[in-house]
């Protein structure tokens, strides 16, 4: 179109300069932070490089190995109320979500060797597709962190259940309460009404409300938060002897198991066809998440261009090689339809006699799991932090305690929204949700680094994702499939999801656009007075 003739297109907004505002405003949305900017940034932070490549593959299993393995693992082989499970065919199901890891992964490293800065993907989408764009996957990092919280904290009161039962010298009503103290509201709904029980009767009412508490995750979860806000510089040494523990019990579960493994469990062996296959692919999936906690390590990782890669590619694998064990020998060792969906692993244990080992493995469970709720917690916290800093959410958030030096009101903030949430949320839908979040973080990263290759190509990259486009765009069909699909059978998460992404563009026009232009108009006046 010529000028004369875009002019006649549009005369009465180029006369009202509405032409102007509008391309402004597109502009404000698409306003990067500088690659280098950021770079100098973290030099100055001065963080000491202390991790090498082992310490990040311990860090990356802490931060993967926890309630997928542990619970989940039974949700997707048996199915949900509104998913099909994939039975024995798990192990597949388990290969296809280590696929759409593996690739993410590798644009991950890319990113990561590149601009080894503590924001991850948010920082990564802000350096190539702007202001927006970056606050959208900030939003969805916390439905990431904050709802895998809820899941691993569910899953964290299942396994303690089973662990206090082995106490016989306990009184009766604490080593089996009533279900509305153990599980979130829907739970509860479900197992009265399945067994026939009327929900109004069974529950306790205060003024018209249902009283349902999970008290065991409520106690963890004020534990946790009192931990992070006192600092936890000693719970970072003790992340490689949980790691160790979690490692040690899953093994035993393999090792023991595999004595107790008859094949005709293995037929049929795909009982819900290829919808199971996906399903399981995509539940399964929260057990693979964590890896991405690395890239949050980069500024404090010596050689961060050799050694990010390695650590990120190889916590991946090793998980890859244990799920795959364990889903072997968990289908193998137990019907489909006999799987506990609470603690599979242990009581696959305790039904085979296996009363010691069953113990084990629920303590191992305990403490593999409290890892996980610590790393998501700091990371959920970090994330939240990072953004609060960068004017799109409120100042208070970054206060930090004057004796710990945390930043405890942020803390406590994350705390009361998970306590809210393991009252409301059941584990499945938490996975799924933060599922959901994960893929489309996974997403934007893949198309991060397309994108950053066409606009900096000569951006020094120590690590480059292999056979670029095809690993980045594999990435990209293998998660929006997942997800994709899956929303053909997840009635709730297929709504909260859409639901959480609309309440965050409200957030952002509501007050982060507005508090970037006045941060920008700020800074520019400090400028020019410096000019001065
Ligand atoms: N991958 C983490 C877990 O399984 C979220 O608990």
């Amino acid at each position: 179109m010529s000028e004369k003739e875009n002019k006649d297109f549009l005369p009465d907004l180029q006369d009202s300069g509405e032409v102007n505002a509008i391309s402004g405003f597109v502009k404000n949305l698409l306003k990067i932070k500088n690659p280098d900017n950021m770079l100098k940034q973290a030099q100055e932070g001065g963080l000491k490089k202390t991790l090498g490549a082992f310490d990040l593959i311990i860090l990356g299993v802490g931060a993967i190995i926890g309630s997928g393995i542990f619970t989940v693992v039974g949700i997707a082989a048996v199915g949900s109320t509104e998913a099909v499970g994939a039975g024995p065919s798990l192990i597949i199901s388990m290969i296809i979500a280590s696929l759409a890891c593996i690739f993410s992964a590798l644009c991950y490293s890319e990113f990561a060797s590149m601009l080894p800065v503590a924001g991850s993907a948010y920082l990564y989408t802000y350096a190539t597709m702007g202001e927006f764009m970056a606050w959208i996957i900030g939003w969805t990092l916390m439905l990431e962190y904050l709802v895998a919280y809820i899941a691993v904290v569910s899953a964290w009161s299942g396994y303690f259940m089973q662990f206090i039962k082995a106490f016989t010298f306990l009184p009766h009503w604490l080593t089996n309460p009533p279900i509305y103290l153990v599980h979130d509201y829907s739970t509860v709904v479900s197992e009265l009404t399945q067994k026939g029980l009327d929900v109004q009767a069974n529950i306790p009412h205060f003024l018209g409300i249902p009283i349902c508490v999970n008290l065991p995750s409520l106690i963890i979860t004020i534990i946790i938060i009192a931990f992070l806000i006192k600092g936890i510089q000693e719970s970072t040494k003790m992340a490689g002897l949980m790691v160790v523990i979690k490692l040690s019990v899953v093994g035993l579960f393999i090792i023991m198991g595999m004595l107790d493994i008859n094949p005709q469990n293995w037929h049929p062996f795909m009982p819900n066809g290829f919808a199971g296959l996906f399903m399981g692919a995509f539940i399964i999936f929260f057990a693979y998440i964590g890896f991405d906690a690395i890239a949050t390590a980069a500024e404090e990782t010596k050689n961060p261009q050799k050694n990010l890669p390695i650590g990120i590619i190889g916590s991946l694998l090793i998980c890859t090689i244990v799920y795959v064990l364990v889903a072997l020998v968990l289908t193998g060792m137990v019907p489909i339809d006999k799987i506990d969906i609470q603690a599979p692993i242990a009581s696959a244990m305790e039904n085979a006699g296996k009363h010691f080992v069953a113990r084990l493995i629920s303590i191992g469970a305990l403490t593999g799991l409290t890892s996980v709720l610590l790393v998501m917690m700091l990371a959920g916290t970090r994330i939240l932090y990072a953004m609060s800093r960068d004017g799109f959410l409120p100042k208070i958030l970054q206060t930090v305690h004057p004796k710990f030096k945390t930043p405890h009101v942020i803390t406590l903030m994350a705390g009361i929204i998970c306590i809210l949430g393991t009252i409301c949320i059941n584990i499945s839908v938490a996975a799924e949700l933060c599922n959901f979040g994960t893929f489309a973080s996974f997403i934007i990263v893949c198309v991060a680094v397309l994108i950053l290759r066409k606009t900096q190509p000569d951006r020094p990259r120590p690590f480059k994702v292999p056979f670029s486009p095809f690993i980045p765009l594999a990435g990209i069909i293998c998660c929006s499939g997942l997800m994709l699909y899956s929303m053909k059978f997840l009635k709730t998460s297929r709504l909260l999801f859409p639901v959480w992404i609309i309440l965050g563009i409200i957030f952002y026009f509501s007050y982060g656009y507005k508090q970037q232009r006045k941060l920008e108009k700020e800074n520019s006046l400090t400028s020019s007075g410096d000019n001065d």
